[in-house]
């Protein structure tokens, strides 16, 4: 793991980085946010999807996931991102135990259901890009993401990708493509990366600089 990460920090990846790092303050990066979701409908979504059967509301037996007052707590939209990333696996066990498919959401039934849960994307902190930039290589993406032209074709080119335009696709993202990623790195018995505290924040906050930085180069 470690030599992995040695490895992929050559000397040019690490002057991209750096002029990464000179690029806009990480508040001005979401200025095209789109819409707050909407609560009932969030609330409604919960149930039509099921998610009400795993994450009970009080008073409700026996829950299979934590119950709901857990997952309806104030936090930034991509705090819950996170939260959806890291328990994506566990989820979708469950999932798979009782035969179920994964539930899609489009991008304002995510934005409903954040809503439904008290996520916003104001509530997030600035992130740190000098952080993020770390945790690209320390999260092991690298191991089956290209970032221009670094680490490997396994997942889509994620300078390429379009997941970060606001903390809501990122989001619709994260539950998208979680299982997948999961099941990939399971298959090349790879582990599948887990965030803490701000950690998502200051990834994404990193991937965009970048992204938007090199829009009009490609
Ligand atoms: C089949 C059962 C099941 C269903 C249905 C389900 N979940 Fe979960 N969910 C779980 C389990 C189990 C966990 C805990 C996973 C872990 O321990 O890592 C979890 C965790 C979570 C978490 C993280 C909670 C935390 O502690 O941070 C969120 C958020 C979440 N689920 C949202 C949803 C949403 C939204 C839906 C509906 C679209 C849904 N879940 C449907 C079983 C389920
Ligand atoms: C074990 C391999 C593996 C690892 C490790 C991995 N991914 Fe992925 N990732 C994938 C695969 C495979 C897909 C495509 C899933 C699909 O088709 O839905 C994917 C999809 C994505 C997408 C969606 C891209 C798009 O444009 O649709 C994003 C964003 C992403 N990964 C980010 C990350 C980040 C950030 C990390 C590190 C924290 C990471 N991935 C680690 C395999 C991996």
């Amino acid at each position: 793991m470690r030599d992995i990460g040695q490895r992929l920090i050559r000397p040019n990846i690490a002057i991209l980085f750096m002029a990464v790092l000179l690029l806009l303050p990480a508040d001005l990066l979401w200025s095209a946010e789109s819409p707050e979701g909407d609560r009932e409908q969030g609330h409604r979504l919960f149930e039509e999807k099921r998610c009400i059967q795993c994450h009970v509301p009080p008073g409700k037996p026996k829950e299979i996931g934590p119950p709901l007052a857990t997952l309806q707590r104030r936090q930034g939209l991509l705090e819950l991102a996170g939260r959806l990333w890291n328990h994506a696996p566990a989820m979708q066990l469950q999932f798979a135990e009782r035969g179920k498919a994964w539930p899609t959401l489009s991008r304002k039934e995510m934005a409903d259901l954040a809503a439904f849960l008290l996520a916003r994307p104001g509530a997030d902190p600035p992130g740190s890009v000098a952080r993020g930039q770390v945790l690209l290589l320390k999260k092991g993406c690298l191991k089956c993401h290209r970032f221009f032209g670094e680490g490997a074709g396994v997942g889509p080119d994620l300078s390429r990708s379009t997941v970060y335009n606001s903390p809501l696709d990122w989001a619709t993202g994260v539950w998208d493509h979680a299982p997948k990623m999961r099941a990939k790195a399971e298959q090349l018995g790879t582990e599948y990366p887990r965030f803490e505290a701000d950690e998502m924040v200051d990834l994404v906050t990193f991937l965009k600089t970048s992204a938007d930085r090199n829009k009009g180069t490609r």
